[in-house]
């Protein structure tokens, strides 16, 4: 298994002194863009937040989690919900039915673990985050209504190697061949 799927930890302490390197984010980013999406529609923005008040708003409509003010960049990935339907504005919200929404959710949080594991194999350590809500979080970087913000990623140099956390046994996890067999 590759070193960086298994070494990869979500830090919640940030040396805010130590500047991500450009090379380092575009290599991350680049990890986020090569993801694969339904009908490869790359449904997916990235905002890469570096300002201080901004990263402190963020921080507060995320649950409070100040931690995130230390971390260099907050990466706050979007999906377009709307490329299923030709682009139409659409309203979207955390209870909204429309499938394309979870269609394009599911297609962000794959680009999103590959930005996390590219982060821990450029020596980054990162942590993902979404304890927030949209009517909270968008207005704060004039994200549009029909856009839905997964996650809020912490990206920067950490101050912690936390432990690796506990995991079910694969045992407990795998069927064969049907449900529950
Ligand atoms: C969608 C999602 C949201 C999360 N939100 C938070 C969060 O708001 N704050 C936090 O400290 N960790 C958050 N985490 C990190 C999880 O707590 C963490 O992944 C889990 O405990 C396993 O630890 P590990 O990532 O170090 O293996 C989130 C993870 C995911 C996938």
């Amino acid at each position: 298994m590759l070193e960086a799927i298994k070494n990869r930890r979500s830090v919640t302490s940030y040396d805010s002194t130590k500047e991500v390197e450009e090379e380092k984010l575009r290599e991350v980013l680049k990890a986020g863009s090569i993801a694969p999406s339904e009908q490869n529609l790359q449904p997916w923005k990235f905002i890469v937040v570096k300002d201080k008040e901004m990263k402190k708003g963020l921080a507060f409509v995320d649950h409070e989690q100040y931690w995130l003010e230390e971390a260099p960049i907050l990466l706050v990935c979007v999906a377009n919900p709307t490329v299923w339907i030709g682009g139409q504005p659409i309203y979207v919200h955390e209870e909204a039915e429309f499938m394309g929404l979870k269609r394009v959710i599911r297609d962000t949080s794959m680009a999103i673990m590959q930005m996390a594991i590219e982060a821990e194999n450029q020596g980054l350590a990162s942590c993902i985050t979404a304890w927030y809500q949209q009517l909270d979080v968008r207005p704060l970087l004039e994200i549009p209504e029909d856009q839905y913000v997964v996650s809020i990623m912490a990206l920067g140099y950490g101050k912690e190697e936390p432990e690796e956390k506990p995991r079910k046994e694969l045992e407990d996890i795998i069927y064969y061949e049907k449900w529950k067999s």
